[in-house]
């Protein structure tokens, strides 16, 4: 695949918290606009030159619907030639945009694209766009039971056999190599400080989700996140969450509540933007790009498991890039539950010293729709920083579905 990524940036991560979070007074149209507005100044491109930007955003109601994307880019005050639209694939939202612009660039028929993403969970939290797991299509339903994905976190850890100390060791270990990579600055090159609109106050420089004061003892004594979710009785009926689980997967016996909110990715407010060159583009105006897009990827997994489907997408990209699972310097998987990370790294046969090596999402927070861009950003900085090549982003959906995308440093 013929793509480049000429920069990535991205705002600070802030813990989600109505009216009081770091970045919870901003528009979320501004607080993409600011994130917009570092690529010209980093890259030097002329915007006029965008032949789109694509943004992802999970949650598309009141402030973060009417096409984010292209309000964001006027808010930006990008010439209004430029075209802009908004997409959600859930989680993998972020890493989605920059396929599609890859793609785009790839065929020839773009040249310049932006690929963003955004989600402000201080005002629009997990379903806040009311359509739970399958928008209540009841026959739909009836097939397809899809749980919550706390559910299928927990059913994914009891299908193979994760302990609680295993997950948490995870826990502990994302929060430890986040705040390694801060004190140590690893994160700096993406990111840029996030202003108040009028008076200029920086609002949030960087990340406020991390708990460095994470123990092992501390996350031992946190209660399971969804033993009480899990016996709500949501079924057609009645059944509870649990039970639906189970009978789709009666092997697991029962559900063994483990994830906590020390082992799950955080609640947090965010956004990430990545410019997308084609060969020509970059010759025709002199630029030297940071990486190349080697291959994306999107698959359909198990709706009801809903969590598995980074290993299958990972392997559909590295295949169409002619790479093997060794083959990749590191890797950044979406710690959306700490089980998902480890039945990954399981189904690949990964080496634990290449994963998410400055934490993850449980550390450092989940702003759905700006993950995946996010990602992009820290892999890349962290493949310049060992000097190493290839990168491999996932992250999986709601919904049974994942994303993943090969980068190659240039
Ligand atoms: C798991 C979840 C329900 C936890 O929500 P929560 O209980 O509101 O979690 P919080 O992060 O506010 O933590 C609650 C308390 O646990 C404790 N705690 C959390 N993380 C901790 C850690 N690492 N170490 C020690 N204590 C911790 C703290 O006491 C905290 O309270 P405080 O903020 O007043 O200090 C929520 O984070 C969640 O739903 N995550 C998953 C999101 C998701 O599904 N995304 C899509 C993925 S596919």
């Amino acid at each position: 695949m013929e793509a480049y990524i000429l920069d990535a940036v991205r705002t600070p991560r802030a813990r989600a918290r109505p009216g009081k979070g770091a970045l919870s007074g901003l528009h979320p149209q501004e607080l993409l606009a600011q994130t917009l507005k570092q690529l010209p100044l980093r890259t030097g491109v002329d915007v006029a030159d965008l032949d789109d930007v694509v943004v992802g955003v999970v949650s598309q109601i009141e402030a973060q619907g009417a096409n984010l994307a292209r309000n964001a880019l006027l808010a930006a005050g990008w010439p209004i030639g430029i075209p802009g639209f908004s997409l959600n694939r859930f989680c993998g939202s972020g890493l989605q945009a920059l396929s599609l612009a890859a793609m785009g660039v790839a065929s020839g028929v773009q040249h310049l694209v932006v690929a963003g993403g955004v989600e402000q969970m201080s005002r629009y939290g997990l379903n806040a766009d009311g359509g739970g797991t399958d928008g209540g299509n009841v026959d739909l339903r009836r097939r397809f039971f899809q749980v919550p994905q706390g559910i299928s976190a927990d059913l994914i850890a009891t299908l193979e056999g994760f302990t609680r100390q295993e997950l948490d060791a995870f826990g502990l270990r994302s929060q430890q190599l986040a705040a390694r990579a801060q004190a140590e600055g690893r994160f700096q090159r993406s990111l840029f400080p996030v202003t108040h609109p009028q008076t200029g106050e920086v609002l949030l420089a960087v990340d406020d989700h991390p708990r460095p004061d994470t123990t092992a003892e501390k996350l031992a004594a946190l209660t399971p996140s969804f033993i009480q979710l899990g016996a709500r009785p949501e079924g057609p009926a009645g059944e509870t969450l649990d039970e639906l689980a189970l009978r789709a997967y009666p092997r697991a016996g029962a559900v063994r509540h483990l994830h906590t909110a020390g082992t799950s990715s955080g609640i947090a407010d965010g956004a990430g933007a990545v410019l997308v060159a084609s060969k020509d583009y970059l010759r025709a105006h002199g630029l030297k790009p940071r990486a190349r897009v080697r291959a994306v990827s999107a698959v359909g997994s198990d709706p009801v498991l809903m969590l598995t489907g980074p290993a299958v997408a990972a392997r559909k990209a590295l295949d169409a890039a002619g790479l093997k699972p060794r083959d990749i310097d590191l890797w950044e998987i979406n710690e959306a539950f700490a089980a998902v990370v480890l039945q990954t790294m399981r189904a690949l046969e990964l080496d634990l010293e290449r994963v998410n090596v400055n934490g993850g999402a449980i550390a450092l927070g989940h702003p759905l729709g700006a993950t995946g861009s996010i990602l992009v950003g820290t892999a890349l900085d962290e493949l310049e920083r060992r000097g190493q090549s290839l990168a491999l982003v996932t992250l999986c959906t709601s919904g049974g579905q994942a994303v993943a995308a090969v980068l190659e440093r240039v």
